[in-house]
């Protein structure tokens, strides 16, 4: 099996022939935990849609397990940082999490009971199992945005791609989520964007700062508030980089 699981060379986007990623290389590997940073409009949810293959680069290489972006993508769970769900949609939490499932490999693979015991293992590790039956538009933010990962996770992805999913889940339940993913890391790649460098970086290995141009560090490099604000700085060469990623 590779231990590239992302590969992407030289790569550059333009939205309208305006630029928004500029010679963008990154190796990215198995069992590999991303913490992905940046100012907003640098580009991390471009960089997300164009490695799920729903953007095309400019000029440049993106290879996913391999393979071009849209062939990959029933490998890649993928939680987008504004829920695109219908919310006055009449679905139970328990109907939108196996909708994780039909447009993935696993199509309905284990039959109904065995279905439903994956579904509240999944649900119970996000401590939403409560909420199984519950519609979907009754439930709070966070609660949504939990039941959104579950979606994700349930078709036991390759690759894990989270857009700020804590950004409205209460810290109490943020810490479980961030070692719940850091356990999952064991079997499977994440890539996750959060504007808490701070927080994450106790959790992923490394951290990617996106600003137009990508820069990468390891996570314990990431120590002190001058270099934390270093990465949202207009010019991200300003930040001293040792690392040889
Ligand atoms: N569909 C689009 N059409 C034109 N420009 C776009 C489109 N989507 C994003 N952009 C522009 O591309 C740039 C990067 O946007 P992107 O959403 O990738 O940033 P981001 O780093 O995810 O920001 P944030 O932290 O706010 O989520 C921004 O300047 C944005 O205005
Ligand atoms: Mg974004």
């Amino acid at each position: 099996m590779a231990n590239k699981v992302i590969e992407i060379q030289d790569l550059t986007f333009s939205f309208n022939n305006v630029p928004v990623l500029s010679n963008i290389s990154i190796d990215v590997e198995r069992n590999d935990f991303w913490g992905i940073v940046g100012p907003n409009g640098g580009g991390k949810t471009t960089l997300l849609k164009l490695i799920l293959g729903f953007l095309k680069p400019g000029s440049g290489l993106i290879k996913i397990l391999e393979t071009d972006p849209e062939r990959a993508r029933t490998q890649i769970g993928y939680v987008p940082q504004f829920g695109s769900m219908d919310k006055a949609f009449p679905i139970t939490v328990q109907q939108v999490v196996e909708m994780g499932l039909t447009d993935s490999k696993n199509f309905f693979p284990w039959g109904q009971s065995k279905l439903r015991c994956k579904v509240n293992e999944v649900l119970e590790s996000l401590k939403i199992l409560p909420l199984r039956k519950k519609y979907f538009g009754e439930l709070s933010g966070g609660q949504q945005q939990r039941v959104l990962i579950a979606r994700a996770l349930i078709s036991d992805p390759e690759i894990l791609l989270l857009d700020e999913p804590t950004s409205s889940i209460d810290s109490s339940v943020e810490g479980d989520f961030f070692t719940l993913l850091k356990s999952l890391c064991k079997e499977i790649t994440i890539l996750l964007v959060s504007h808490d460098v701070a927080f994450i970086s106790s959790y992923v290995n490394k951290i990617a700062c996106v600003n137009n141009s990508l820069v990468c560090h390891a996570s314990n490099e990431i120590t002190t508030p001058e270099l934390i604000s270093g990465l949202y700085k207009d010019s991200v060469t300003s930040i001293h980089h040792k690392c040889g990623l």
